[in-house]
Formats: C-alpha cells, structure tokens, sequence
C-alpha cells in the first residue's frame, strides 16, 4: 500500500474511532501543522527511538519490536532526507505522518511505539530538541560576530572618532571603543542562550497527555539517551509551558535589537553627510531611478527584521496567557514564531559577520568629525580641575570659552593661550596637550576607558574569553 492509497480513508485512524463523520476539509487545513512542523522530523525520530528503545528495556514492548521500530524510523529518515516522504495533510502533523509510515512499513509494532506516550509530550520534546540545537548554532553564530567585530576593532583601536551623545559631538573615541560596546553586548546575549539552554535541556517525554502514564516507563533513561540534563519535573507543567520558547525568542530579541542599534550606526555613519565608513557593494543596492544612490539594504533590513522577531516575541506570550493546564492545541501556533525567529536570527548573525569585515573606514572624515564640536571642552575642565578649581566653575568656565570659540568660529585649540588665559589665569601653555584628540583619548586610561591602550588590553581579553 502506498502512502497515498493509506490515508485515502479520509479519517485519520489515530482518534477518528470516536467520530461519527470525517473532519470537513477546512477545518483539516486550518487544524493541520504537517505544512511547518515537519521539520521537527528528525528530533521526532530521534525521540521515538529512544522512547522505544526505553520501552524495551523496562519489558513493555518486545526487543523484536524495539528492531523493527528502529529499521522502520532509520529508513522513514533517509526517505525524509531525500525529499522523497510524501507528508500528507490528511494526517495533521508531523507526529502522525511518520508514525503512519512505520506502521504501514514494519505493523503492529509500529502500533506500539505510542505505547506510553500522547503527542502532548511528545511534540514538547521535539520542540526542545529542535531548540537546543538551534540555541548552540545560536551561540555558535554570536561567537563568529564576535570574532569578525574584535578585527575590526583591532585594527581600528586607536581610529579617533567623535563619541556621540543625543547624537550631538560629545568626546573624542576611538572606533575600537566603539565596536568594543557592541562585543560587550554580544557577550550578554551569548550568556543569555547558554542559561536559556539549560531550561530547554529537560525531557518532557513520560508526561504522556497530561498526567503521566500507568508504564513502568524510565524517564531518567530517555533523558540519557536524548542527552538531556534532567527531566521535566511535573506532567502538567511539561506537556503545556512553553517558557523556554519564549525566553530564546526574548534572548533573540534583545540580540536583534543590539544589532538594530549597530546597524543604525552603520546607515548614518555610511551616509555621505557623514562619511564615515564604506559598505561593501555586496551588501547594498542601488536605486532604480537615482544613479547615484548605494543603499545600505543589509543593516536597514536587519533594523526592520528587529520588529518581526519582537513580534514573535509579543505572538508567543500572548499565546500563553490564557491557557489552563494542560495542554491545549493553542501551542500548535508556538512553532512559526519560534522557527521564524531562530531563521531571522541565525541569517542575521551570519550576514552581519561577513558584513562587518566588509567595512572600510575613512579615518580621515572620522577625525575631521572628532575635531568639530568642541570635544575635548571635558578635557578642558578636567584640566582646570587639576588645577585647583571646583568641577562646577570649571564647567562655567568652558562654557563661556566656548561660547566665544563657537562666535569666532575656531577650536578651542585654536585660540591662543591670551584669550584662554582671559576665562582663567590658571591655564598656561601646556593646556594645548590636553586639547588634542590624542591627549584627550590617552587620558582615560583606566579599565572601560577610551584609552587605545586599553582598547587593545579589552580586545585581548574578550579574545581569551572567546576561545
Ligand atoms: N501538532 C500538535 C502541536 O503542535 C501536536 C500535539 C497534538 N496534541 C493534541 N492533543 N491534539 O501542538
């Protein structure tokens, strides 16, 4: 019998003995998850085989079955791997189109794999196993970002660029400080995906439906097969939360969101009113109608993709906030949020890596930048602070000098010691040292600091904990 021909009678022999007529069509495409959930395939397989292989070992299915279900599913997976499985609508999901397939394959002992199991536990530990793959190319992916942002630090750690605050001149940087912040970020996140991965590392399976099964089942020793850490401790609670799904998608949230945030800089700073860096060409697209245009689509998509995972993240709460225990077919709707979020994701992190070292720097606009609006006025008051004077009048004291320096139209820098002398009897000749860009970045020269020095010390020591 082919797969076809099997599923032709309409109803779908797992639960339909209670049904007095076939479900109508639209309610089977509108209830049917096959269509996203099938790749879950190969965790389900994996589930199965050691459901069964447990079921064995505590006598509750033959050691004959236990073979056969393990042919059976090893040849389901290589039909699945090559395109050739036919996933059928008329059998909802995932769990029932390849339990379906076995039982046509290998029989009755396809009929017993279920022993001891409902799909309520089971798709919860497909999900899990699905996720934590998922979460480690995650981290995986976050480490290549990393190690791409720490090059370009590198070689930019003593690069002089304005720091910004309200986006307005603030003080000297450099763009290895800069990109530093960034790799500080990335740290957080990958330490966010490590815990979360130790909540979606616990076996659900042995939940059955909702209360647990009258089995001898061993838990413990489905949890050692699959490689989890432990298992869900309470049935209800194993079969119906999803918290674990929605902590990644939180996780994947506030990595997209950093990301937002870098790639907002990389559209203002590769805009020609600032001129800061060059985009790759393979990363931007021109206009169809102005010639001159190099759109930066890469970051500015990232930017817009931000909003689709934060959706995801809103969809998945929602989804949960009403449900009693247990299990209720609302969690169906936890799979697309959740795989479009790890898709958005882990493109992301791989197209922003290569995107990075696709960067070159116009230092000479970067500096230029630095050295308009008044960054070092801080270095200024700093330096009258060492002088003798309180912070606040020293404060004062800058203002006005700006002021001045803004109505003649140089840098502070530029004027002569007479005309600063004139704000402050304090200020001699070496006042020009903590004037430069250079003074002002080399004076902070603590751990955290702008300092290239430490930039370089930072770099180094984020290499070591990468690695
Ligand atoms: N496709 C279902 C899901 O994704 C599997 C569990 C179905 N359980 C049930 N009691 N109908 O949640």
């Amino acid at each position: 019998m082919t797969q076809k021909e099997s599923a032709l009678n309409k109803k779908n022999s797992s639960w339909s003995g209670r049904f007095n007529e076939p479900v109508a069509d639209l309610v089977k495409k509108y209830t049917a998850s096959v269509g996203f959930d099938q790749r879950l395939a190969v965790f389900d397989i994996q589930g199965s085989i050691a459901h069964a292989q447990m079921l064995g070992a505590q006598k509750i299915i033959s050691l004959d079955d236990v073979n056969a279900i393990e042919a059976g599913l090893a040849e389901i997976l290589l039909e699945i791997e090559a395109g050739q499985f036919e996933w059928l609508l008329d059998l909802e999901d995932v769990h029932l189109n390849i339990e379906k397939r076995l039982t046509d394959k290998i029989g009755d002992a396809g009929k017993r794999l279920h022993t001891g199991r409902s799909r309520n536990d089971q798709v919860a530990t497909d999900v899990r196993l699905w996720l934590r793959a998922t979460a480690d190319d995650v981290i995986l992916g976050l480490k290549k970002l990393q190690l791409s942002l720490l090059d370009l630090a590198e070689a930019h750690y003593d690069t002089v660029m304005p720091g910004f605050t309200h986006l307005q001149v603030a003080q000297p940087v450099t763009l290895g400080h800069h990109l530093m912040a960034y790799v500080e970020m990335l740290k957080r996140d990958t330490e966010r995906f490590v815990d979360c991965r130790k909540r979606i590392n616990k076996l659900p399976l042995g939940a059955a439906a909702l209360a647990g099964t009258s089995y001898p089942i061993d838990r413990e020793l489905v949890a050692k097969k699959l490689d989890f850490d432990g298992v869900c401790e309470n049935s209800l609670d194993a079969v119906s939360d999803r918290d674990f799904a929605i902590e990644f998608t939180f996780a994947a949230s506030l990595v997209m969101t950093h990301l937002s945030r870098l790639s907002e800089e990389l559209i203002l700073w590769s805009s020609p009113r600032f001129a800061f860096i060059d985009i790759a060409d393979r990363f931007c697209t021109g206009s169809s109608i102005m010639p001159q245009k190099k759109n930066p689509d890469v970051p500015e998509l990232v930017r817009g993709k931000t909003g689709r995972v934060y959706g995801h993240l809103t969809a998945l709460l929602t989804l949960m906030k009403g449900q009693p225990l247990a299990y209720n077919k609302d969690n169906q709707e936890d799979k697309e949020p959740l795989f479009d979020t790890a898709d958005t994701l882990l493109v992301t992190l791989e197209i922003y890596a290569d995107m990075m070292r696709g960067i070159t720097v116009n230092k000479e606009n970067m500096r230029q930048a630095a050295s308009e609006g008044f960054a070092t006025a801080t270095d200024l008051a700093d330096y009258l602070v060492k002088k003798g004077m309180p912070f606040r009048d020293a404060h004062e004291v800058v203002a006005l000098a700006v002021r001045y320096a803004v109505d003649k139209k140089v840098d502070l820098s530029d004027l002569p010691l007479a005309s600063l002398q004139h704000f402050a009897s304090e200020i001699s000749d070496d006042v020009y040292a903590v004037l430069t860009l250079e003074g002002s970045l080399n004076s902070r020269n603590h751990i955290g600091g702008t300092a290239p020095a430490q930039v370089k010390a930072a770099i180094a020591r984020a290499r070591k904990s990468i690695n």
